[in-house]
């Protein structure tokens, strides 16, 4: 019956342009149907009212140029006879805000800033791509008035279980930006692989960006529960230079997005334990991790040469990131090698701490106030609430809704990225052997995620107009224990990304029906653009 109904609107879906319903993921705030078509084809320009705007209405030209073999030219010039797409800033728009007016004589973009004329054009792209015909596009007459309700839309990228080449780093990038997305938190060091080049500590590139081998994951056709059913013997590694990186950021740059570094500490700290032992309570010997899971190994909290390295790794990120927020994990970090390490216990005696999350706290803290020397904020996953916490922390709510509900409570400002509704290495329908599901993630696969549970999340649950305030948006988080390959990473991550961006972009203007019918469409622009998305969705199977 749901694959039947799937079907339908499909079929609805396929006549929804002619009924002038709006096609933009994420929902805009209000599109308007006019009467009228303008006719665009390669005579047609793009005229930019400012320099600062050549960027990205160039980078609008690829994509109509890729996905339509509409040629466009970009002029500085404001042209005459031909039919214009007019991009212009104007200040009285919010950063991200835009305008966007179809008339039968051209196209206005207004944005608050190049950013809001960026998502100007990714909203124009939809409306062109929807047209029929190649190398020309009839749009129908439309206003577009638009911005986004949360101002932190993310995605993670773990590159560290499994590694991705530069082109699929951008590619990742470019489906954020299609989905108005703005920051990229990029997973950067790991147990299982440390993958950016520190000048001042090589060991972590020559030793600890390679593993010895990886566990085989397979099923248990007992319990359907995934276990280890060996290793596969090959080595397994790589890294990002420092010259790579700084690619990554410029191209993010361009789309608009903000890439947001992790660091992870204390925990999930193998890979640097292998390459430095001394960095570890019981220093060594480590091996870069092999399987999957918790380490107790950690960083001793207890030596100073600990937050030399820190300090050391720091110094370099933050000269290759100029974002605002720089993300120091603090998620999973059993507290066993510090309860039976004489330096950690003479920490918490001295700092007149009281346990070990107190010492996790005080880690935490440090590490805070060095960023803080550099005008930059942290990030930190939930646990970092544990042992107590500064107010000036962002924390990334990871285990549940509940532990954003709990940071904004006391006070610190929250990203809600809930494994309940956004990771996006979980499974996506209810019977993944039946449905051909690959192996996910959460709970031996069985933590389910399909795209309406992604779309249901509401950021503001249970909180007050104030709290509220403190929420300041939505990640998705692409874990890639299990994803070795870019393919079945897209799988993964489309379609539920859209919906994510939606509660992100759209967030108390949604409607599920309505965004199912727009995902046929959207689908069709993953298609053009070779985007290897899941189709459970698309065939009804939830
Ligand atoms: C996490 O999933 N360990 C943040
Ligand atoms: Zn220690």
């Amino acid at each position: 019956m749901k694959r039947i109904f799937a079907l339908f609107v499909a079929l609805v879906a396929s006549f929804a342009v002619m009924a002038s319903e709006s096609v933009i993921v994420p929902r805009p705030v209000s599109y308007e149907a006019k009467s009228g078509k303008l006719k665009l084809n390669s005579k047609s320009v793009v005229y930019v009212a400012d320099k600062s705007l050549v960027r990205p209405a160039a980078i609008f030209c690829s994509y109509v140029a890729a996905e339509k073999g509409l040629q466009l030219s970009v002029v500085e010039k404001l042209p005459n006879g031909e039919s214009a797409i007019s991009l212009s800033l104007d200040k009285s728009l919010g950063e991200e805000e835009y305008l966007l007016d179809v008339t039968t004589q051209g196209v206005v973009v207004k944005g608050g800033s190049e950013k809001g004329v960026f998502y100007g054009l990714q909203s124009l792209r939809q409306l062109v791509f929807h047209t029929k015909g190649k190398g020309k596009a009839v749009v129908k007459c439309a206003t577009v008035k638009d911005k986004p309700h949360f101002g932190y839309r993310g995605g993670m990228l773990d590159v560290c279980r499994h590694i991705f080449t530069m082109d699929e780093v951008k590619r990742y990038i470019d489906i954020l930006a299609l989905h108005k997305m703005n920051r990229f938190h990029w997973h950067l060091t790991e147990d299982q692989g440390w993958r950016i080049e520190i000048k001042k500590y090589p060991n972590l590139i020559k030793v600890g960006s390679m593993r010895k081998e990886t566990a085989v994951y397979t099923t248990n056709p007992k319990n359907g529960n995934t276990m280890i059913s060996g290793y596969d013997g090959k080595p397994y590694g790589g890294y990002f230079t420092q010259e790579q990186v700084r690619e990554i950021v410029k191209y993010a740059a361009e789309r608009y997005i903000e890439v947001i570094p992790e660091i992870d500490m204390p925990g999930h700290m193998v890979a640097a334990l292998a390459s430095y032992p001394e960095l570890g309570c019981k220093k060594g010997p480590y091996e870069v991790r092999t399987r999957w899971g918790i380490s107790k190994d950690v960083l001793c909290a207890g030596r100073e040469e600990t937050f030399e390295f820190v300090e050391g790794v720091l110094a370099e990120v933050i000269e290759l990131f100029p974002s605002k927020y720089i993300h120091i994990g603090g998620d999973e970090a059993p507290k066993h090698r510090w309860k039976a390490c004489p330096d950690c216990q003479k920490r918490i005696k001295e700092e007149g701490l009281k346990n070990e999350h107190e010492l996790q706290s005080y880690f935490m803290h440090r590490v805070e106030n060095f960023l803080a020397k550099y005008g930059r904020s942290v990030i930190g996953w939930d646990e970092i609430l544990d042992g107590g916490i500064s107010k000036t922390a962002t924390i990334m709510a990871w285990r549940g809704p509940h532990r954003g509900i709990k940071a904004a409570q006391l006070g610190n400002k929250v990203i809600m990225t809930p494994k309940t509704h956004c990771y996006l290495d979980y499974c996506q329908t209810s019977n993944r052997v039946a449905n051909g599901e690959p192996i996910c993630g959460g709970r031996n696969g069985k933590r389910i995620i399909t795209l309406r549970k992604s779309y249901s999340l509401n950021p503001y649950d249970q909180l007050n107009d104030e709290e509220r305030k403190l929420v300041i948006g939505v990640q998705g988080n692409m874990w890639t224990e299990y994803v070795a390959d870019f393919d079945l990473l897209q799988h993964m991550i489309l379609p539920r990304t859209a919906a994510l961006a939606e509660v992100g972009w759209s967030y108390g203007n949604q409607d599920y029906d309505d965004f199912a019918r727009r995902m046929h469409l959207l689908r069709k622009l993953y298609d053009k653009c070779g985007y290897k998305y899941a189709p459970y969705f698309f065939k009804g199977i939830e």
